[in-house]
This record gives C-alpha cells, sequence and structure tokens, in this order.
C-alpha cells in the first residue's frame, strides 16, 4: 500500500517543500504554505500537520521551516506526535527505530536538498525496533 505523508512548512521551506514532493513518490497531502515570498507563521502550519497525522489522515508527517526548530517545537505540542528534527541520516534512522517519530522535521536553511532527501528517504524506510523502546515511547505518549 502506497505510504501517505502529510508535508507543511513556512515560506522559509516552500523551496525544499517542493523538492522533496517531487523526488518521491508517495501520496503527498500537502498542507502548504506555496508562497515563499509571503511570510507566515510556522506554528500555524506545525500544528495543521500534527493534526492530519494524530488524527490518521497521513502515515507519517514531513515539517519544514528556516531551522526545523520552531515547526518541531509546535508539532511536539501534539500528544500522540513524535517529532524529530534531523539534521542526518543516522538520526532519521535510530529516531524511527527507537522513537517511533511520526513525524520528520527539517531546516531549509540547515540542510541542503540533496541530504534532506536522504534523510527524508531512511525516515520514511526505517520501522520502529518495538521491544525494550516500546515502554519508552509509551512513556512519550503518557507524561503521567
Ligand atoms: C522564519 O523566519 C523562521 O523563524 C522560521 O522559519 C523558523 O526557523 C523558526 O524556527
Amino acid at each position: 500500500m502506497k505510504l501517505k505523508v502529510a508535508i507543511a512548512c513556512d515560506h522559509g521551506g516552500v523551496a525544499l517543500k517542493n523538492y522533496i514532493k517531487d523526488s518521491f513518490k508517495v501520496k503527498w497531502i500537502d498542507l502548504g504554505t506555496d508562497n515563499a515570498k509571503k511570510s507566515v507563521d510556522y506554528p500555524d502550519y506545525g500544528h495543521a500537520l500534527a493534526e492530519a497525522v494524530a488524527e490518521g489522515e497521513a502515515d507519517f508527517g514531513i515539517a519544514i521551516c528556516g531551522t526545523g526548530i520552531g515547526i518541531s517545537m509546535a508539532c511536539n505540542r501534539h500528544s500522540q506526535i513524535r517529532a524529530a528534527l534531523c539534521t542526518n541520516t543516522t538520526m532519521a534512522k535510530l529516531t524511527r527505530e527507537h522513537n517511533d517519530a511520526n513525524v520528520l522535521c527539517l531546516g531549509a536553511r540547515i540542510t541542503g536538498d540533496v541530504l534532506a532527501a536522504e534523510i527524508v528517504q531512511e525516515f520514511l524506510e526505517t520501522d520502529f525496533e518495538g521491544g525494550r523502546h516500546a515502554p519508552r515511547v509509551e512513556k512519550l505518549n503518557n507524561p503521567n
């Protein structure tokens, strides 16, 4: 079955979002923004993406802003979301294996297009390991 991936960005991430969309043949759910020249607020796009993933509209989410930091903060306000800001493929692999991350965050002003696509590939093709990691992820989901 084809993966469904939600993707969203602020104005700083439009070019990288388009590059990523062109690089992978998954079913994209594009939540904007589409205009790199019009400044928008990254929390609006992070919250929309987090809701789409939390509600099961997408298997995974990819969230992009200038650094990747602000939009990852927005995504991680949602209790079912485990958003990971990754700057290399090892982080992408390990956050899937250990944290069962369901949102990948990228910084368009930090990570170049080609490396970002490699990070996306690693994230999408790596499975959660379960085992000893499962109770830890459960503790992320239920802080109390
Ligand atoms: C927007 O200028 C910038 O603050 C945003 O893209 C992001 O880097 C925030 O964390």
